[in-house]
């Protein structure tokens, strides 16, 4: 049996379907959503080894006229030139504006064929099949799609939801065990910030979690989407809500400017920017001992790094959150927890007090 998340906004509105094996089936899911004849599945070339044929196989039984579109693999194809190659293949396959783009693959396919959509005609049909944990719990689902420029990441895009998302938690069996750490870090995320219960779920359930156990996945998948959904539906465009999916992002995004986003994957920074962010909650907003040991412990037994190397200073990380105009008066806006399940976002967090909780993880603090 699958789980279904409904996300409500609107005439915008989609469900997030979860099932094992929904892959092989995607074509008549699709098919309901969407009156498009053709469509164009875009992939990069590791998931086309495994998942571009039953994909392509299930939509061509459905009756599209599906057109693949293979990228090269990495975080460079968010980019102007792989955007217009797109948008060629798409007039080449003859996709007009009552066409369809698949992405299938990770956040980077995601945002990039989804940017597409939204832009292609001044809009078409657009599915997510995402093939990491962490395009399965968060970048599939809310509608943020985009492209980096030089000058940095993200900075062209639109929000352009989805007609559907379909997520089959078998695709997993083929990420290595980093991806799926770091995707990991994202389902925390969600039970600091929104949901005791999954966390201790998380303790609970951590060995066969990673073990891949298919029930233990799919609950995974399910909440952290029905959580992002609650978020998006109470604001979609992120006037105030949606900025506490941010939780250890500020100081996550500042290591990974000073280490050129070349060593660590994204949610392993992540993982260091929420036990900098609970030691900071545990001075600012009420976050007790028992609440960052629970935190720390549950990153470490999920071989996440949680403190910032030696050859990365303070200063360096706080000079990029000034760069990022993040600050103001030495002043910086935060999401911090005030237990577990609940986050509140603090407006005049001092730097000092942010430069101490970075030091805090360079010292043996077990
Ligand atoms: N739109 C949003 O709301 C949002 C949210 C978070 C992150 N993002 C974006 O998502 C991107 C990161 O996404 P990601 O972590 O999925 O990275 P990714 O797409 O680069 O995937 C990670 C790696 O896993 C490979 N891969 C994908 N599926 C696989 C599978 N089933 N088996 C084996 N290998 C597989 C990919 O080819 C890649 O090498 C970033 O560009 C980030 O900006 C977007
Ligand atoms: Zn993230």
């Amino acid at each position: 049996m699958g789980h279904t998340v409904h996300i409500n906004l609107g005439e915008r509105s989609y469900d997030i379907r979860i099932e094992a094996g929904s892959l092989a089936d995607c074509g008549s899911l699709i098919k309901t959503v969407t009156p498009a004849k053709r469509c164009l599945l875009v992939t990069n070339d590791v998931v086309k080894q495994w998942y571009l044929e039953p994909a392509l196989g299930s939509l061509k039984s459905a009756g599209f006229d599906a057109s693949p579109f293979v990228l090269p693999d990495g975080e460079h194809v968010k980019s102007l030139n792989c955007l217009e190659s797109i948008y060629h293949a798409m007039i080449e396959a003859r996709i007009d504006r009552h066409g369809c783009v698949i992405a299938l693959g990770g956040g980077v396919v995601g945002d990039l064929a989804g940017f597409a959509a939204a832009t292609y005609m001044r809009g078409i049909d657009f599915v997510q099949i995402p093939t990491t944990l962490l395009a399965q719990v968060d970048s599939s689902v809310g509608g943020k799609t985009g492209i980096n420029l030089r000058e940095g990441k993200n900075l062209v895009g639109a929000f352009y939801q989805p007609r559907l998302v379909v997520i089959d938690p078998d695709v997993l069996s083929t990420l290595d065990g980093r991806q799926l750490r770091a995707g990991f870090a994202e389902v925390i995320k969600y039970g600091i910030i929104y949901d005791a219960d999954l966390f201790a779920y998380l303790e609970d359930h951590i060995e066969r979690i990673f073990k891949l156990d298919s029930t233990c996945i799919a609950h995974i998948v399910a909440v952290s989407c029905s959580i992002k959904a609650d978020v998006v539906e109470q604001d979609e465009r992120e006037s105030g809500l949606r900025a506490i999916l941010n939780f250890g992002h500020t100081v996550g995004h500042a290591i990974e400017a000073v280490t050129g986003y070349d060593r660590f994957v994204h949610g392993e920074a992540v993982a260091v920017g929420m036990a900098v962010a609970v030691t900071l909650a545990n001075s600012v907003s009420g976050f007790t001992d028992g609440c960052v040991k629970r935190v720390i412990s549950l990153l470490k037994r999920s071989q996440l790094p949680y403190r910032i190397p030696s050859d990365i200073s303070t200063e360096s990380i706080i000079e990029c959150m000034r760069k990022d105009k993040k600050v103001k008066n030495d002043i910086i806006r935060f999401v911090l927890p005030e237990r577990i399940g609940k986050v509140k976002i603090v407006d005049d967090v001092p730097v000092s007090a942010i430069a101490r909780a970075i030091d805090f993880y360079r010292s043996d603090c077990d």
